[in-house]
């Protein structure tokens, strides 16, 4: 059985102040919960936070990473500067980092091996933009999203990757796929990481659903048996509107 695992990605929102109070409210209303627990916050909030968090079951996320450890990237982080703010996870391959920022897949993968050689939980996320959706090509995104992310991932590190399907068009929009259309998704991922992996990698990952997820739609979402968690946004910029998510 896996773990549900519930991650909150504060994008570019949060000052240092607004940041702290809100980890503040998450440590004391989850603690004791019994599902798996992020939050990212932006990463000039992520020392205060990283404060906030330490010894409580919420770990700490990065939201992007540079492809490289250190040198002449002007406005870039690396892994060991992130390593030292003592966060766990980063996201990588979000849409809004593959769409906006033209990152793609090689660089995607370049995070993602890098951080999994720094010891991180890395998410990576994956997911069909409208017009991929209504020409039939969702499954062939995400599944070349998938493999490429993941190529040159050894057997042995994909117990710290974590899938997060997140279809573009249900980001930010208030429009959440059906349970059932986000579940053929998430089972169609499984059976990729099988391909690459064998059954017993596959049954163990966790494949977040990520897009316009709340209170109100998150429980059927998770009763999927491919739907092993959410990785929100604008429903995670509250306490009131994240905590009832995390024990759904
Ligand atoms: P949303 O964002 O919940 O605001 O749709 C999800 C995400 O981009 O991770």
């Amino acid at each position: 059985m896996r773990q549900h695992y519930i991650a909150g990605n504060w994008k570019m929102n949060k000052t240092k102040g607004e940041a702290v109070e809100l980890a503040r409210g998450l440590v004391a209303a989850l603690k004791g919960g019994k599902n798996k627990y992020m939050i990212a916050p932006p990463f000039t909030a992520l020392d205060a936070v990283s404060q906030v968090v330490r010894g409580s079951n919420i770990r700490l996320g990065a939201q992007n990473m540079s492809t490289d450890e250190s040198g002449a990237h002007t406005g870039e982080v690396s892994a060991l500067m992130l390593k030292d703010l003592g966060v766990q996870t980063v996201i990588l391959g979000h849409s809004e980092r593959r769409h906006i920022y033209k990152e793609d897949d090689a660089a995607v993968n370049k995070k993602v091996r890098l951080a999994l050689k720094h010891g991180f939980e890395v998410i990576l996320c994956v997911g069909e933009l409208l017009a991929e959706r209504e020409a039939g090509k969702a499954e062939a995104v995400c599944e070349a999203q998938t493999r490429k992310g993941l190529e040159g991932v050894a057997e042995a590190e994909l117990k710290n990757v974590v899938i997060a399907y997140e279809p573009v068009w249900a980001i930010g929009t208030g429009k959440t796929a059906t349970p059932e259309d986000a579940e053929a998704i998430h089972k169609f991922t499984r059976g990729i990481v099988a391909s690459l992996y064998g059954k017993q990698a596959a049954d163990s990952i966790i494949i977040q659903y990520g897009g316009s997820m709340k209170a109100e739609n998150a429980a059927a979402l998770l009763a999927q048996n491919d739907i092993d968690g959410g990785l929100i946004g604008g429903a995670a910029l509250k306490a009131d509107t994240f905590v009832p998510i995390c024990s759904a």
